[in-house]
């Protein structure tokens, strides 16, 4: 067989609403405390979007801009968009052609919508790679957007869940690598449908004869419920594995790791998978202290600011991790 040629990440960016929540605003209308919240998640804030401001699509794209702008790219060059969500802006059409038309995308390139949940972005960026690596697009556009804060439970009943989302987006422009060597070396993506329930949202389901009246009846099922405990005990088993995996593939070992950009999902978790895996502070990357767990784009929104922050370097070795609803789990390798 041919060898396939590699993409690697062009550009990276993100967008945040500009609205902070911190816990102590919780802390009434959910009956928790800014002490609970940080010792079990690390989460000191989160961002909320504005109503008629920020939508999820919107957030994508303004991630979008700022990756294209880093990567040299016309908006009109991108070739296929991959848009990672939980929370569309609309039942359908999914949110990519909505972003498509908001970054004014007008040479009819494909949108394609993915739904992963906290693994949605590495799934993205694994199908993005896909594309390039068999030459069918040189320019693929990848995003992470999510608005949680309309959908949480924002009541006492909610607590166990609503202190841990929050808002934001993220995105990455893949191109073909020109160097040998350079960028995606692999990705490992995994799922189990039998804890499908452990994390969800209900409703409203195209399983009901009267969907409105059983929503009606029922409007808790719109807010997400999970099995914290549970998630918790496969995360940080899932974790070490799929990184495991991929260094495997590439004949890696943990120490060989630049940057771990774990998704954002608890404070405890990453804790416990950089003991497992044996990293020090300075490579694994957290910013749930100030964004809560974003689901899908927390792992570019993460990768942005490691950038940012010039945290990491061209040759760097840099590992994408996630877990989350369904149960997915997966990971991405990069030579930066
Ligand atoms: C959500 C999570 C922080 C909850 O912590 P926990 O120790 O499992 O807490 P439990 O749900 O067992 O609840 C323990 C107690 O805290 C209470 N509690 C739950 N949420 C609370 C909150 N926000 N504030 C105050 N008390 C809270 C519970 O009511 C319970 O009280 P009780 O002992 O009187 O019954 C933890 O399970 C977790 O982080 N799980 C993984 C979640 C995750 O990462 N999800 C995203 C995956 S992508």
């Amino acid at each position: 067989m041919a060898t396939l040629r590699q993409s690697y990440i062009a550009g990276v960016g993100h967008y945040v609403p500009s609205r902070v929540v911190k816990n102590a605003e919780l802390e009434p209308l959910l009956n928790t405390s800014d002490a609970w919240i940080q010792e079990r998640t690390g989460i000191q804030e989160r961002r909320w979007f504005e109503e008629g401001k920020d939508t999820t699509a919107n957030m994508g794209a303004n991630a979008a801009r700022k990756a294209l702008e880093m990567a040299g790219v016309a908006a009109n060059d991108v070739q296929l968009i991959v848009f990672a969500t939980l929370s569309p802006d609309y039942f359908f059409p999914g949110s990519g052609v909505l972003l498509q038309r908001e970054l004014g995308i007008n040479n009819n390139a494909p949108a394609l919508d993915v739904r992963n949940q906290c693994s949605g972005f590495i799934y993205a960026l694994s199908v993005a790679d896909q594309f390039v690596r068999t030459g069918m697009y040189d320019t693929v556009l990848v995003v992470g957007s999510e608005i949680h804060s309309s959908g949480l439970d924002k009541s006492p009943n909610g607590r166990g869940v609503s202190v841990i989302f929050g808002d934001g987006a993220g995105a990455v422009v893949l191109r073909p690598s020109t160097e040998e060597g350079q960028g995606i070396l692999s990705t490992h993506l995994h799922s189990q449908g039998e804890h499908a329930e452990e994390l969800i949202v209900k409703e409203p389901s195209s399983n009901r004869e009267e969907r409105l009246q059983y929503i009606l009846d029922n409007p808790q099922d719109l807010f997400p419920i999970m099995n914290g405990q549970n998630v918790f005990k496969h995360a940080v088993v899932r974790f070490p594995q799929v990184i495991k995996e991929a260094l495997d593939q590439n004949g890696f070992q943990p120490t060989d790791i630049d940057m771990l950009i774990p998704h954002q999902a608890n404070l405890r978790i990453t804790q416990y998978v950089q003991q497992k895996m044996g990293l020090s502070d300075d490579k694994v990357f957290s910013n749930i202290q100030r964004y809560g767990n974003t689901t899908a784009a927390s792992v570019p929104i993460a990768l942005s600011e490691a950038v940012q922050e010039g945290k990491i370097k061209r040759g760097d070795l840099v590992c994408l991790a996630a877990f989350g609803s369904g149960f997915t789990w997966a990971s991405a390798l990069i030579k930066w």
